[in-house]
């Protein structure tokens, strides 16, 4: 048996441990980080599909804790919190500013794969709403301006390629 189906075997037992419970999502991400060194896309498809969640969802939650190791070559994800703080404090208005400056609709790459923009719900940082996550880097009590700033400095000061 390969490294890679031993693998496979100890996450796909993790998670039948959990009941598949969309709520041991942390705790099965943790898991697929320990026996796999990071999270790739692949492996957080899979995670979405056998626990049955919208793989915003999933990539959402990896994104915003920073020790989630990504493997995303070449790519930087903006993830919004959209929970009620969040969300009464303006954060809808900042990923609105985010989808009209690169063209993109959340849960959407732009075309070149450059960005992602992805949403998840309360991360417990409520005191600092609005929070947008920019690769890892938690940016608290947010403003558009900030937010587009962070992602054009994230990109290297370049906008990516237009539809
Ligand atoms: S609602 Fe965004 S951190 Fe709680």
């Amino acid at each position: 048996m390969s490294k890679e189906d031993n693998r496979r075997i100890t996450l796909e037992k993790a998670m039948k441990e959990h009941d598949y419970q969309e709520s041991a999502l942390l705790e099965i991400l943790h898991k697929a980080q320990g026996i796999y060194g990071y999270l790739d896309k692949e492996l957080l498809m899979d995670i979405s599909q056998s626990l049955n969640l919208p793989p915003s969802h999933v990539f959402g939650v990896a994104t915003f804790y920073s020790f989630f190791k990504l493997k995303s070559p070449g790519q930087h994800i903006v993830t919004g919190c959209l929970g009620t703080a969040c969300y009464v404090k303006g954060a809808d208005e900042i990923m609105q500013a985010i989808e009209h400056e690169y063209d993109i609709k959340r849960g959407e790459s732009t075309p070149d794969g450059k960005l992602s923009l992805l949403v998840t719900r309360c991360i417990g940082a409520c005191a600092m709403a609005p929070t947008i996550v920019v690769d890892n880097e938690m940016i608290a009590k947010a403003t558009k301006e900030v937010v587009l700033k962070k992602i054009k400095e994230v990109l290297g000061g370049k906008k990516t390629e237009s539809r």
